[in-house]
């Protein structure tokens, strides 16, 4: 069993005891960022003070140590997900991931009529890219009916595929209720109608072991900084044929074999056909150092400790008497709840007034909530540093709504 104690040790923003309002802190915004451990600001700090050059951009040494650290990383990416290198494109990040995917597939391939499949649970990011290719294909927009807790099933799915259903496009889990889909059966019922399942993985290739080769999800996106490596660096998945049909989304240098006066150009293969301009060398670095720190745990202990804290949280806020919660049978390490009578956001500064962090309001998921029929929530979220203390420290803050009731009413 993972001891959060003991992981903390490896942390900076624990070691250099971070406060806030005077308190320790309690980080419960995981599902919106990680922390670092040291290991990969140390990855990061090695490319600014003794690697710094590009990559793919000179006939020098520093410059094949670069190219060999974006390989090695992209290997370690392909051996994290069980998919071949060349299938690892590197992105800013799960938007930046789906945007291709949505603008460099959906837009060439959907026509009039055609139909993209989503579910009210998802994020912002894996709508509104559908919205704007929907808009600029004529395809049209459809949800797959949520069950009564708010899970995706197959069998609703099944039922919501068409003919005309060209493109499904899920989280793995969702970044508000946190319930696990069944991507592999989602992927099968997919493939049976001739659709293509693209996943967001922001939230769960951080908690769980992912194989896509044995989930035979098309494509999946997934971002660094939600799983202990800096912001700004994220990956794309894609089976290898689908991407060597999906178009690049953005073009310039680095992803080019050619280009004459006339317009004759000519693109790499995949993945660096897709990675345009300089890359974010020290984020694929750092990337690579929280892929390390994540295997020697064991994504298998990582689910089950987040799994446990979950269970935690839900049976410590029930006990308050004081929360209603939206999602307390998910899989996911996230628990989205309200203090009773208690709009989202007051709660969430008053759990700051106790250095606690949560997320409030929509979280991105703006269509979940003609389904929850609740304007906000407050969202707790833990990784692998967080504690049962912490959880009880929420729950006791919960406890003591009435005291904040009385200040905001
Ligand atoms: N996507 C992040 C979240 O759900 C920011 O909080």
């Amino acid at each position: 069993m993972i001891d959060p104690y003991l992981i903390r040790k490896d942390f900076p923003m624990f070691v250099n005891g971070v406060k806030m309002q005077g308190h320790p802190l309690v980080w419960l915004d995981n599902a919106s960022t990680t922390f670092k451990p040291y290991s990969v600001e140390k990855a990061v700090e090695r490319y600014y003070e003794t690697e710094t050059s590009n990559s793919h951009r000179g006939d020098y040494d520093l410059c094949f140590k670069m190219d060999e650290e974006v390989l090695n990383t992209r290997k370690k990416v392909a051996n994290f997900i069980n998919c071949d290198p060349t299938e690892v494109v590197f992105t800013s990040g799960t938007t930046a991931s789906l945007n291709l995917v949505a603008f460099g597939y959906g837009a060439k391939y959907l026509k009039e009529g055609d139909e993209i499949l989503l579910t009210q649970a998802e994020h912002a990011s894996n709508v509104l890219p559908w919205f704007k290719v929907a808009e600029m294909t004529g395809a049209k927009i459809g949800y797959i009916p949520l069950d009564e807790e708010g899970r995706l099933t197959v069998e609703n799915l099944k039922k919501a595929l068409t003919p005309k259903t060209k493109i499904v496009a899920v989280a793995y889990v969702t970044n508000v209720l946190a319930y696990i889909a069944p991507i592999k059966e989602i992927a099968k019922a997919c493939h049976e109608n001739g659709t293509i399942l693209v996943v967001d993985g922001a939230q769960s290739t951080p908690h769980m072991k992912t194989d896509v080769r044995d989930l035979d999800c098309d494509f999946l996106a997934f971002s660094g900084h939600k799983m202990l490596g800096p912001t700004g660096i994220g990956v794309l998945y894609g089976k290898f044929d689908l991407l060597c049909k999906t178009d690049p989304f953005m073009t310039g240098g680095g992803m080019n074999a050619k280009f004459d006066m006339c317009g004759d150009v000519g693109y790499l293969q995949p993945p660096l056909k897709f990675e345009a301009g300089t890359q974010n060398l020290e984020g694929i670095i750092g990337l690579g150092a929280a892929i390390d720190y994540l295997g020697k745990i064991g994504m298998d202990e990582i689910e089950s400790y987040g799994r446990m804290l979950k269970k935690y949280c839900v049976e410590k806020l029930e006990e308050t008497g004081m929360a209603d919660i939206y999602n307390p049978h998910s899989e996911g390490p996230v628990v989205a709840f309200n203090v009773k009578g208690v709009f989202s956001q007051d709660a969430a500064t008053f759990l700051n007034s106790r250095g606690i962090a949560c997320r409030s309001g929509n979280h991105c998921a703006k269509i979940l909530i003609d389904y929850l029929k609740v304007y906000a929530t407050v969202r707790a979220s833990f990784y692998i540093y967080t504690s049962k203390e912490d959880i009880d420290a929420l729950a006791d803050a919960v406890k003591h709504g009435k005291e904040f009731l009385d200040a905001y009413f």
